[in-house]
C-alpha cells in the first residue's frame, strides 16, 4: 500500500524529499515538514499561519467550511443546550464529562479559589479610574504570578491543575473588580452559594446596602455565552499562550499574554467594536448602504465589525446560538430598552444587506460570535468596555487547557519560528564621523 506522503522536488537541484502526511481524527491531512530544512535546507513561509498546524491538540475541533465547533468531540450546540459553563470547563480540562462526584469536587475547588489575596487589591488603586478594564485585567492577572511562583512546579500535573483552577476561579473576581474600581464602587467578595455566572453578576452589580437577587434569565444567558467562548483551538490568543508558555514561563504571566492578545479589535475586542459601529450607524443619520460601501472600499480602514472569520467560511455556529439568545432576551419585557432594540434592528438590517451583497458573499463573510454578543451584554447592563473582559473570563479555561496539554507533552519544544529575512545583506560598520 502506498504510504500517505508527499514528495517534494527541489527544481534547482533535483533533490527529492518525502514528507509524511499525518492523519487527524477529523479535518485535513497535515504534512510533516520537520525534516524539510535538514533535507533540502529550505524553510516554509506562512505568515498568519494560513495553512500551518502549529501543534497537535485533542481539545477542540472546528470545521470552518461546514460551520462545526466541538469541544472534546461534543458539538457546541449540545453543550450550549444541556451543559453549564463549569461542567464545560471540566470537559475541556480533563477530556471527559464529569461524574456527579467528579463535578462536585471540581465545583468545590473552583468555588474555594475565587478570592484574591488581599494584597492584590492594592494593584487596582495603581490604575487610573478611567483605565480600560482589559488593561487592568492584563496587569492584575500578570501580578498573580508574583503570588504563585516559587512554590509552583509547572512540570507537576497537580500543580498545573491547581494553577488552572485558580485562574478559572479568580478571573470573574478580577473582571468584576476592574469594573467596580472604575465606577468607584466597593469590591464585592465572591459568594460561594452561587453558581459561576450568578456569582459574576453578583460581584458586578450587588451593593452592600441592598439585597441583590440574580436574575436567572441573565445568569443562564451569560453561562451559555461563556460556554460558546470557552475555547476555539489555535486562535491568536491561544497561540500566544502556547508560545509564551513554551519557554516554561509562569502560567499566570502566560495567561496575561493571552489576555493582551485577545484585546485587539480583530480578535476579542470585536464585540466592543460592533456596538461602537452600530451606534455610529444609528447616530450618523446616513443610510446603511454608505457603511457597506465603506467596508468594501480598500482605501478605507473601516470594516464591518463582527463579520468574517479566519477559519469560518460558513456561518459561525456560535453566532447562530447567540443570535437566538439575543432575540429571546430582547423579547423579555424586563430587558427591553429602546436603544438596545434599535441596535438589534440595525444589526439585523446590516446582516440582511451584507449577506445579499456580492462582496460579502464572494468572500464568505458571515456574522461571527461577536456580532450579537455585545447586544446581549448591553441588555444585561454590562458596560461596553467590559465586553472583551467577559470574553477573557470565558476563554480562560481554553487557554489553561491548551497550556496544560502542551506542558504535559514530553515532545514539547520552545516555540521558535523561522523567518524570511528581507533586510540588508552583510555590510561593514562605519563610524559616525565617516558617515555622510
Ligand atoms: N469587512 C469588510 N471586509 C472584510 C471583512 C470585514 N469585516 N473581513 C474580511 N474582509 C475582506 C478583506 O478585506 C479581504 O478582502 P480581499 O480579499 O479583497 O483583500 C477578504 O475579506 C479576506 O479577509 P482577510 O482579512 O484576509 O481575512 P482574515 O482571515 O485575515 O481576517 C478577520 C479575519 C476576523 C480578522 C476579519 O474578517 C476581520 O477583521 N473581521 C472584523 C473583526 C471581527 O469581527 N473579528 C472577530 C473575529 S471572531 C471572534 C474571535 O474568535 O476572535
Amino acid at each position: 500500500m502506498k504510504k500517505d506522503s508527499v514528495t517534494l522536488i527541489d527544481n534547482r537541484t533535483g533533490k527529492q524529499v518525502e514528507l509524511d502526511l499525518l492523519k487527524p481524527t477529523c479535518g485535513p491531512m497535515t504534512m510533516d515538514v520537520r525534516s524539510l530544512y535538514k533535507e533540502l535546507g529550505i524553510f516554509t513561509y506562512d505568515p498568519g499561519f494560513m495553512a500551518t498546524a502549529s501543534c497537535w491538540s485533542d481539545i477542540t475541533y472546528l470545521d470552518g467550511e461546514k460551520g462545526i465547533l466541538e469541544y472534546r468531540g461534543y458539538p457546541i450546540e449540545q453543550l450550549a443546550e444541556g451543559s453549564t459553563y463549569l461542567e464545560t470547563c471540566y470537559l475541556l480540562l480533563h477530556g471527559e464529562l464529569p461524574s456527579k462526584e467528579e463535578y462536585d469536587e471540581f465545583e468545590h475547588s473552583i468555588k474555594h479559589h475565587t478570592m484574591l489575596h488581599e494584597q492584590l487589591l492594592r494593584f487596582y488603586s495603581g490604575f487610573r479610574r478611567d483605565s480600560h478594564p482589559m488593561a487592568i485585567m492584563v496587569g492584575v492577572v500578570a501580578a498573580l504570578s508574583a503570588f504563585y511562583h516559587d512554590d509552583e512546579d509547572i512540570h507537576d500535573p497537580q500543580d498545573r491543575l491547581a494553577a488552572a483552577h485558580r485562574l478559572i476561579a479568580k478571573m470573574p473576581t478580577i473582571a468584576a473588580w476592574s469594573y467596580r474600581y472604575a465606577q468607584g464602587m466597593p469590591f464585592v467578595y465572591p459568594d460561594n452559594s452561587l453558581g459561576f455566572s450568578e456569582n459574576f453578576l453578583h460581584m458586578m452589580f450587588s451593593m452592600p446596602t441592598e439585597k441583590y437577587t440574580v436574575d436567572p434569565l441573565l445568569a443562564k444567558a451569560l453561562d451559555v455565552i461563556l460556554i460558546l467562548h470557552a475555547d476555539h483551538e489555535q486562535n491568536a490568543s491561544t497561540s500566544t499562550v502556547r508560545l509564551a508558555g513554551s519557554s516554561q514561563a509562569n502560567p499566570f504571566a502566560v495567561i496575561a499574554s493571552g489576555i493582551a492578545s485577545l484585546w485587539g479589535p480583530a480578535h476579542g475586542g470585536a464585540n466592543e467594536a460592533v456596538i461602537k459601529m452600530l451606534t455610529e450607524i444609528n447616530e450618523s443619520g446616513k443610510p446603511l448602504s454608505s457603511f457597506i460601501e465603506r467596508a468594501k472600499d480598500k482605501n478605507d480602514r473601516f470594516r464591518l465589525m463582527g463579520f468574517g472569520h479566519r477559519v469560518y467560511k460558513n456561518h459561525d455556529p456560535r453566532a447562530k446560538i447567540i443570535r437566538e439568545i439575543c432575540h429571546e432576551m430582547l423579547a423579555q419585557d424586563k430587558c427591553q430598552n429602546p436603544v438596545h432594540q434599535k441596535l438589534l434592528d440595525t444589526a439585523m438590517e446590516l446582516e440582511k444587506v451584507a449577506l445579499e451583497d456580492d462582496y460579502f458573499k464572494s468572500r464568505n463573510l458571515y456574522p461571527n460570535v461577536d456580532f450579537y454578543s455585545g447586544i446581549i451584554f448591553l441588555g444585561m447592563g454590562i458596560p461596553l468596555n467590559m465586553f472583551t473582559v467577559l470574553f477573557a473570563v470565558g476563554r480562560t479555561v481554553g487557554w489553561v487547557s491548551q497550556w496544560n496539554e502542551m506542558m504535559a507533552d514530553p515532545q514539547s519544544k520552545i516555540g521558535r519560528p523561522r523567518q524570511l529575512y528581507t533586510g540588508a545583506p552583510t555590510r561593514d560598520y562605519v563610524g559616525i564621523k565617516k558617515r555622510s
